[in-house]
């Protein structure tokens, strides 16, 4: 693994692998390099630091992935493991999944079958090459089966419930527990709101990113942009400054600040995948800033809803959300099964 997400998605797999006394080679390909983008999740969520690091870090598509290919290529060589683990839809993802492939090595993907049916994002060619090149998919809902049913995949997939999920249950006493050290108390007294902004069809498209700035900043309740660094950087290479107004940034946090952050606001408007669950999870409405989500499971009593051109925010803030009656992620056992599925084969 390489990229924030995927930090937290190792904690519950390497506490059960530690728990029945495995071998666990942790690779890191070093795509997420800040401190406060990786170190901090092996820290907070007392996660052993990774074996190895490859150290590849930003660069276009090809060249980061292919540098990733060449150093996982020697890794897996040496390591000789019995299974390759890869986890989500990031450019590690895909580099594991084709390094490990070409060398037969058995692969199993953890969150396998998301589809959000739109093949502009980076992500999805990499969920779907990745399933493809897998002998056992982890889906972490009965969707994603069905999305594997679809692709004829279904007798290489296990419902095993999410990952996510099992961390985020197990967390909330740390959640509650936690204070809010890197927001300006003045920001989170009252009613506030909590937006990421990180996907490349929001952050590289000019009129996108000048459109999502200007309406969170004129939204009139206090937004807590939590800023990635891609929209950092696209915001200085396009020479944007902060709108004024109600939109105030800080920089990324760490994964307990963050969801406590999230459980304190009135709502959640963001691009991100896994965001969009956590908010569902936490019962926090959430808006999500495309014309597709890859957990349409979230939708459910309006929980999380489209807004693709980022209008009418307020409207949609204001919307009714019903009650949540279950959890369709899973009952924080994913892990588990997921290392024994491992262990059978
Ligand atoms: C990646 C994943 C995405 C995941 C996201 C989580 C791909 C294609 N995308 O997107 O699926 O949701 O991570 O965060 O793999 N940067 C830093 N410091 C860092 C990391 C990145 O400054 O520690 C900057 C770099 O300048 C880089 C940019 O952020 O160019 C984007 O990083 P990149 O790895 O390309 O993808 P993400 O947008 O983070």
């Amino acid at each position: 693994m390489g990229a924030r997400p995927q930090f937290i998605k190792l904690k519950p797999i390497a506490d059960v692998i530690q728990s029945k006394k495995l071998e666990h080679v942790v690779v890191h390909t070093g795509q997420h390099y800040d401190a406060n983008m990786s170190d901090v999740f092996f820290q907070e969520l007392d996660t052993a630091p990774p074996d190895v690091n490859l150290g590849v870090g930003s660069g276009s598509h090809a060249s980061q992935t292919a540098e990733m290919l060449v150093g996982l290529e020697a890794t897996f060589l040496s390591e000789k493991p019995d299974w390759v683990l890869v986890y989500g839809d990031t450019n590690s993802t895909l580099a594991a999944a084709v390094a490990a492939s070409k060398l037969n090595l058995r692969i199993g993907h953890v969150e396998s079958g998301l589809r959000s049916n739109n093949r502009e994002m980076p992500e999805e060619i990499n969920r779907i090459i990745t399933d493809h090149v897998s002998s056992l998919l982890f889906a972490p809902t009965k969707l994603a089966m069905k999305n594997l049913d679809q692709e004829g995949l279904s007798s290489r997939s296990i419902l095993s419930g999410d990952v996510m999920a099992d961390v985020l249950l197990k967390s909330s006493d740390a959640i509650n527990r936690t204070k809010l050290r890197n927001v300006p108390e003045s920001l989170t007294s009252g009613e506030f709101i909590v937006a990421t902004v990180h996907r490349a069809s929001n952050t590289d498209k000019h009129e996108n990113l000048v459109q999502i700035l200007d309406s969170l900043s004129q939204l009139g309740t206090d937004v807590v942009l939590v800023a990635h660094p891609r929209l950092r950087a696209a915001m200085s290479s396009q020479g944007l400054n902060l709108p004024s107004g109600s939109l105030h940034i800080v920089e990324p946090l760490g994964y307990f600040e963050m969801l406590k952050l999230v459980k304190s606001s009135i709502g959640v408007i963001t691009d991100s995948g896994g965001l969009q669950k956590d908010a569902f999870l936490l019962g926090v409405p959430c808006i999500t800033l495309r014309s597709e989500s890859e957990w349409p499971e979230t939708f459910m009593s309006s929980m999380n809803i489209l807004a693709p051109e980022a209008g009418n925010l307020n409207e949609l803030l204001r919307r009714q959300v019903g009650v949540v009656s279950e959890n369709p992620f899973g009952d924080g056992t994913a892990a588990e099964k997921i290392v024994q599925a491992l262990l059978d084969r």
